[in-house]
C-alpha cells in the first residue's frame, strides 16, 4: 500500500467503533441470561475471534450489518478455541471459563503465541484454576475447577489481567480484590455493573462479589484508539484539522489527547453524552509549530495502544520526545519499542530506544519510505499517517494488518 503526503487534512467523520467495547459486549452477553442487542459493533479481525469463540461454546450470536444478537448459555460447551491475533480474546476468556465447568484450549497466531500468558495463568492458579500454558505462552488448557476469591496486586497495569481476574471472581466462591499499579481502561467494570453484577472500584483496586450476569443491550461509543489516528494527521499535516463524531472519552482512554495538547494541538469536546460509557464529538486542530512531548508511566496505561502514532508524530516536532515506563510495548502485538523505532527510521527520522520507551529526535517532519508493519496494526496505520505528512510518502508492506482493529482505515487516508 502506498500512501501519498497530503498538501491539507480537514474532515469531520466517525471512527470505527471500539475494540476493547466489542470485545466484552459479545463476551459477557455470551454468559449471561437473557438476549441481547450489540448496536454499532466493531467486526475487525480481533472481534470476530471473540465472536467464532463465542459460538463455539454454545452461545447464539447472529450478525447483521454492525448490529450483533447475543443470547446468552447457562452452560458452556467444551471447545478448542481460536482467538486468532488477539490478546484481548485470549486473556478475558481465561479468566471468563475458569470456574465454568468446561474443558477448553485457546490458541492463535504466532504473534499470539509469542505473548505472555503467566500474568493470567498465575492469578487463575491462586484462585484455584486448573489452567496450564505452554512454557508461559498460548495454547492454553483450562479444566474444570471450584474458584475461590483472592486479593492480588497485579505486578503490571492491564485491563487484560484485571478483565480475567474479575471474570473469574464472579464465578468464585468468596469476594475477590485486585489491585493495579495504575488503573487501565475500565470498560469490563462498568458494563459488569450495567449487567447486574457487584463490583465496585475504589480508584486502581477493585472488589468483586461473586453473581450471575443480565444481559444488557450495548451501543458501541467510536474507539478513542482509533480516533487518535485520525487526530494525529491534523497533527503530522501543517494546519490540519479532524473532528471525529460519536468518540468514546472514557478517562482512562484519553491520554493521547492530552499528549497532543501538549504538543501544541487545540483540542475541543463538544456535545458530549454520559451513559455507561461517555462519548462526545472531539475536534483536533494545528495551528503552529509542534512542540516534543514526555510520556512517563503514570501516563502509559491510559495511552498505551497510541504510543507509535504519538511517537511517528513526535518526529515532526522541534526537539527529543521522551517515553519511558513503557515496557509493556515490547509484549504487545509486536515488540513495539523496535517496530516504532524501525518505522521512523525506515521513514528518515532518529530514534534512540531503551528497555522501557524511546526518544524521537523530532526535526520538524519525515521523508518518507519503505515500512514494514510486521504484521502489527497499530504499526501500519501510524506509518500512514505519517506519510501523509511526509515529503515523498511511504510504503508500507503488510498494510492489510489494519482490519484488525480498524477495517475501512484505508478508505480514509488515501
Ligand atoms: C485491552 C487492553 C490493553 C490494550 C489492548 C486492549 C483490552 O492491554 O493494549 O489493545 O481491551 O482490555 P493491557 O492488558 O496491557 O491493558
Amino acid at each position: 500500500m502506498f500512501v501519498r503526503p497530503v498538501k491539507y487534512f480537514d474532515r469531520t467523520l466517525r471512527t470505527a467503533p471500539d475494540k476493547s467495547i466489542t470485545h466484552r459486549a459479545v463476551m459477557f452477553n455470551a454468559a449471561a441470561e437473557g438476549e441481547a442487542i450489540v448496536t454499532n459493533a466493531l467486526l475487525g479481525g480481533d472481534c470476530r475471534s471473540t465472536i467464532a469463540c463465542m459460538k463455539k461454546l454454545g452461545a447464539e450470536i447472529d450478525v447483521d450489518g454492525s448490529t450483533v444478537r447475543v443470547r446468552g448459555c447457562a452452560k458452556f460447551r467444551d471447545a478448542r478455541l481460536d482467538a486468532g491475533n488477539s490478546g484481548t480474546t485470549t486473556r478475558l476468556l481465561a479468566g471468563l471459563l475458569a470456574g465454568r465447568g468446561v474443558t477448553a484450549s485457546i490458541d492463535g497466531d504466532d504473534s499470539l503465541r509469542s505473548r505472555p500468558m503467566k500474568r493470567v495463568t498465575d492469578p487463575l492458579s491462586l484462585m484455584g484454576a486448573d489452567i496450564t500454558s505452554t512454557a508461559g505462552r498460548a495454547p492454553l488448557y483450562i479444566r474444570p475447577a471450584k474458584l475461590h476469591g483472592i486479593t492480588y496486586a497485579m505486578p503490571m497495569a492491564s485491563a487484560q489481567v484485571k478483565s480475567a481476574i474479575i471474570l473469574a471472581a464472579l464465578g468464585a466462591d468468596g469476594v475477590t480484590r485486585v489491585t493495579e499499579p495504575a488503573l487501565s481502561r475500565n470498560h469490563t467494570e462498568l458494563m459488569l455493573r450495567a449487567m447486574g453484577a457487584d463490583v465496585a472500584s475504589d480508584g486502581p483496586t477493585v472488589t468483586v462479589v461473586p453473581g450471575r450476569l443480565r444481559a444488557a443491550d450495548v451501543c458501541v461509543p467510536g474507539d478513542m484508539s482509533a480516533a487518535a489516528f485520525l487526530f494525529g494527521a491534523a497533527a503530522a499535516v501543517p494546519g490540519g484539522r479532524v473532528t471525529v463524531e460519536d468518540v468514546g472519552i472514557n478517562p482512562t482512554r484519553t491520554g493521547a489527547l492530552e499528549v497532543l495538547a501538549e504538543m501544541g494541538l487545540k483540542i475541543t469536546t463538544d456535545n458530549v453524552r454520559r451513559g455507561a460509557e461517555p462519548l462526545a464529538d472531539v475536534t483536533a486542530e494545528r495551528t503552529g509549530a509542534l512542540s516534543p512531548f514526555t510520556i512517563t508511566a503514570a501516563d502509559v496505561p491510559s495511552l498505551i495502544d497510541e504510543i507509535p502514532l504519538l511517537a511517528a508524530v513526535a518526529a515532526f516536532a522541534e526537539g527529543d520526545s521522551v517515553i519511558s515506563g513503557a515496557a509493556e510495548l515490547r509484549v504487545k502485538e509486536s515488540d513495539r519499542i523496535e517496530t516504532t523505532a524501525a518505522m521512523i527510521r525506515a521513514m528518515g527520522g532518529e530514534v534512540e530506544t531503551r528497555a522501557d520507551g524511546m526518544t524521537i529526535k523530532g526535526r520538524g517532519g519525515l521523508r518518507g519510505g519503505t515500512v514494514d508493519s510486521f504484521g502489527d496494526h497499530r504499526i501500519a496505520m501510524s506509518a500512514a499517517i505519517a506519510a501523509l505528512g511526509s515529503e515523498r510518502g511511504c510504503e508500507i508492506k503488510g498494510a492489510e494488518s489494519a482490519s484488525i482493529s480498524y477495517p475501512g482505515f484505508w478508505e480514509v487516508v488515501c
